[in-house]
């Protein structure tokens, strides 16, 4: 039998690694205890009714990993609040001192497994949602444990309005293909590609990742995948 801690319910595996790599430092720890309790995502209450009634925009981050990306969103879109979720503890201290440091009122952040925070998202309430440098999941028989499976395609399509994106980011490209192969499958899902230059070349608002700027640096290739959800009808 599965431990708790393996799975979140039916159907889900874990689909993250370690939670903690390193001891915090006093700084770090204090914001996890002062601040976090103040921005955390209360996975009972409606996700709108937990920012102010201001911001225009709803956009999730799943694995945010250090925060760079969720934190320069935030700062450059002070009108939209943005839903991060990153089970890795250092992560979620790390991107609690940007919040702090750059004093940001527009983010709120669930510290464990993205998909707690689905029942509290909900029909067309997100504009987007990022998965950006997943787990990869390398040997095929985890390949279960992969983010992207029909499951979460059908929340994703649940939460993201008409016209609403899901944006996609890999250097690995099995992965890359297993999450075309999944979302093209998927009858609410288009991929907006037409040309080879709209999955090579990042969107011009794109803000680059820690594990996009390391895998640009060893000189491996990036693939930018984006997704509309269609219209309802
Ligand atoms: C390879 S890292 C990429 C981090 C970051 N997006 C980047 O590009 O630098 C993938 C992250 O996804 C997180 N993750 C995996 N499964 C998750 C889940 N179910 N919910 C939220 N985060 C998850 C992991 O903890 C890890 O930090």
């Amino acid at each position: 039998m599965k431990s708790s801690k393996d799975s979140i319910g039916p159907g889900y595996l874990r689909s993250f690694g370690r939670r903690q790599s390193k001891k915090l430092s006093p700084a770090r720890e204090r914001l996890m205890d002062t601040l976090l309790p103040k921005i955390a995502v209360k996975i009972n209450t409606p996700i709108r009714d937990q920012f102010p009634s201001n911001i225009r925009e709803l956009w999730l981050e799943i694995g945010f990993g250090g925060g760079e990306h969720l934190s320069t969103q935030a700062s450059q879109n002070p009108d939209i609040g943005i839903v991060g979720c990153e089970p890795f503890i250092d992560g979620v201290a790390k991107l609690l001192a940007q919040v702090d440091g750059a004093n940001l009122q527009n983010v709120r952040i669930h510290g464990d497994d993205a998909r707690q925070t689905f029942s509290c998202i909900g029909e067309g309430d997100l504009d987007r949602v990022f998965v950006l440098f997943p787990d990869p999941w390398r040997k095929s028989r985890h390949h279960k444990r992969r983010f992207i499976q029909t499951q979460v395609l059908d929340q994703f399509s649940k939460m993201l309005k008409d016209g609403g994106e899901f944006r996609f980011a890999s250097d690995h490209m099995d992965y890359v293909r297993w999450t075309l192969a999944h979302v093209m499958r998927h009858p609410d899902f288009e991929w907006l590609a037409e040309s080879p230059d709209d999955w090579r070349v990042p969107p011009e608002d794109w803000v680059r990742t820690r594990y996009e700027e390391k895998a640009l640096g060893k000189g491996d290739a990036c693939v930018y995948l984006r997704f509309r959800r269609k219209v309802r009808v």
